[in-house]
């Protein structure tokens, strides 16, 4: 017998709620009949009301961006920033984009990009700019395809009378030991030997060469060789290389310091960062200063340790030796309300597997470290993803996902809970995702829930195990429940963030691969995928009618509303590059009703609500959320 649709699904229907919800979220479906019925279950309201929908968009040809970084502004649009986007085509062709995409009006704008940010870091600033360091300088190598010999030679000058001079990409250097040549591959700046009393302090100054000849003879490694700078005869200068490898090569870090203003919508270049880095975490703290830590440097080398911090007023990066503590790339970093800063264990990129794993409380005022225990597969950190849960009153931090180091198979559904205004913060198991997954993005909702969306069971999304799910986490009862599948897959290079009007945007994703067997070469992901959660199909939303655009902690403000007010949150919106977001937080209120509006009330730490725009949610008695609106805090 043929079974027609509306059958089909009084079949469904009749088996119940929760067979109902099994057949709607459960893994990707067969048959053609099956996914129609999926297809129409999804769209009916009573299915949305309680999982939310997705809905898929393109953006225009002349737009579309490899969304690497994703930064929601205070005017309320969407900062997508590709640099190269990991293409080292673009990369050679200095061809850089940034995408500004305004939700409210569906428009966009191409923004010039001036070096190269892919897989920089970024935090805001308490004006609304936002601080953007960091980026490309070079494109990796792999091993099978490096030809040559190369590798970091540093140039000592130990003569103190010549003036500064430039040693010029091509230049030759000859080997002492042997005779054989490399090349200069950049210009540098050699200067003169500094004298003091009768002390003299060699200058020095690395670049990157370059063998001349392709063989393995000019390969050497932990072995220190002196090199001479051909057709130039300064006595006392001369080169110094311990290792020049045919290994793989690491991206090279960059130095490069913007502010990009969303009003003027362009870059602004500020001081250069100390140091070059390439996936460093940026993280904004007292006085609205930000910190910079970790990083591949300008060489590929992963830094060790020499953090760095921006001074917001002179607009200049200066170096912290005070803070000296090291972070495998892109660490998970939360500023918290009594100013210290928590690192949750988690990092999006590279690092050694024993050093700087382990989460804990970091106190800038004295460098000092409290490590907080519990945490479950904790050699599964990498590629995980974590989230201040929300309200950031209960200072609880989520780790969510995450797999093996580098690309070694394994990944965990695990996610654990830290309370650290807990006497001895430790982590505490939270409820198992429902698919082991890298990546998975965490978005903090006006509602108090947390939406978990989509990631890969493998390494960049290996062996086509994106998974196509998406749950709801609730932090007062500490459970997840399904939400509606996304259907674009999210692996590396993928963002989420929330938008003004309570949607959910999640973009990007970076696979190694385009097929399951893993024998072509990925594509890009550039569909954006918008999710709207169940509080949007409730019915009326209320309104804030009035509000100040000023707010000082500490202080109690007026606000015109449509409905009495249940809560009241600031969410303070993201920056999020490798599912990595120092900024999203969701601050509760004081609220005491009026007539026709409420009175709030904003907690007085700094740590709590950094200095920025927020946008101002309030939720009614049936827990759905106003539109937000922006409000700047001081
Ligand atoms: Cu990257």
């Amino acid at each position: 017998m043929r079974i027609t649709r509306r059958k089909l699904r009084n079949q469904v229907l009749i088996a119940g709620a929760g067979a109902l919800l099994v057949a709607v979220n459960g893994p990707q479906v067969a048959s053609a009949g099956q996914r129609a019925m999926t297809v129409y279950e999804r769209s009916r309201p009573a299915y949305k009301a309680t999982h939310g929908a997705w809905e898929t968009v393109n953006l225009p040809d002349l737009f579309k961006v490899n969304a690497v970084h994703s930064v929601l502004l205070s005017t309320g649009k969407v900062l997508l920033i590709a640099g190269s986007g990991n293409d080292a085509k673009k990369f050679a062709a200095g061809t850089f984009k940034t995408v500004l995409w305004d939700p409210a009006t569906d428009t966009y704008k191409n923004i010039p990009t001036p070096k190269d940010l892919f897989c920089g870091g970024h935090a805001f600033l308490p004006n609304g700019n936002v601080l953007i360091a960091g980026g490309t300088r070079k494109y990796e190598v792999l091993q099978d395809k490096v030809e040559r010999a190369a590798g970091v030679m540093t140039i000592r000058n130990e003569a103190p009378n010549n003036e500064p001079f430039t040693v010029r990409k091509g230049s030759l250097f000859t080997s002492q030991t042997n005779g054989l040549k490399y090349r200069a591959t950049e210009d540098v700046v050699v200067r003169p030997a500094h004298v003091s009393g009768l002390r003299v302090h060699p200058s020095s100054v690395e670049l990157w060469v370059e063998a001349v000849g392709k063989g393995t003879e000019y390969a050497f490694k932990n072995v220190g060789r002196q090199f001479s700078l051909d057709g130039l005869d300064v006595p006392g200068l001369y080169g110094l290389a311990s290792t020049i490898s045919l290994d793989k090569q690491e991206y090279h870090g960059l130095d490069a310091s913007y502010e990009f203003d969303p009003h003027a919508e362009k870059y602004v270049e500020t001081g250069k960062l100390t140091k070059a880095r390439w996936y460093p975490s940026l993280l904004s703290i007292r006085g609205g200063d930000v910190l910079a830590v970790s990083g591949l440097d300008k060489y590929g080398v992963i830094i060790n340790g020499d953090n760095e911090v921006y001074d917001r007023e002179q607009q200049k990066w200066h170096a912290a030796p005070e803070l000296k503590r090291f972070f495998p790339t892109y660490p998970a970093l939360f500023r918290l309300a009594n100013g210290k800063v928590f690192y949750s264990g988690s990092n999006a990129g590279y690092g050694p597997d024993d050093e700087g794993r382990t989460p804990g409380i970091w106190d800038l005022k004295d460098n000092t470290f409290k490590t907080v225990p519990g945490l479950r597969d904790a050699g599964m950190n990498e590629t995980s993803s974590s989230v201040l849960l929300p309200p950031a009153q209960d200072q609880k931090v989520m780790i969510a996902g995450g797999g093996s180091v580098g690309d070694r198979k394994g990944s965990t559904a695990r996610t654990d809970v830290a309370d650290l205004d807990a006497k001895s913060p430790r982590y505490t198991p939270g409820p198992d995702l429902p698919s082991a997954a890298r990546y998975v993005s965490t978005v903090v909702l006006p509602d108090d829930s947390v939406l978990i969306s989509g990631g890969s069971r493998d390494y960049r999304g290996r062996s086509a195990s994106d998974v196509h799910e998406a749950s709801l986490y609730d932090p007062a009862s500490n459970t997840l429940t399904p939400a509606a599948p996304p259907q674009v897959g999210r692996n590396y290079h993928s963002e989420a963030l929330l938008l003004p009007d309570g949607r959910i945007m999640t973009m990007g994703s970076d696979p190694l691969y385009g097929d399951s067997s893993n024998t072509t070469a990925g594509t890009f992901e550039q569909r954006v995928e918008i999710y709207s959660p169940p509080y949007l199909f409730h019915g009326a939303r209320p309104r804030v009618a009035q509000a100040p655009e000023l707010v000082r902690r500490g202080t109690t403000f007026e606000v015109r509303t449509s409905t009495r007010v249940a809560t009241a949150r600031l969410v303070r919106p993201s920056a999020v590059t490798h599912v990595t977001d120092t900024e999203q937080r969701s601050v509760a209120l004081g609220v005491e009703n009026t007539s026709g509006g409420a009175r709030l009330t904003l907690d007085a730490r700094e740590g709590l609500t950094p200095s920025g725009w927020y946008m101002l949610f309030v939720t009614d008695a049936k827990g759905t959320p106003s539109v937000g609106r922006w409000v700047q805090v001081r």
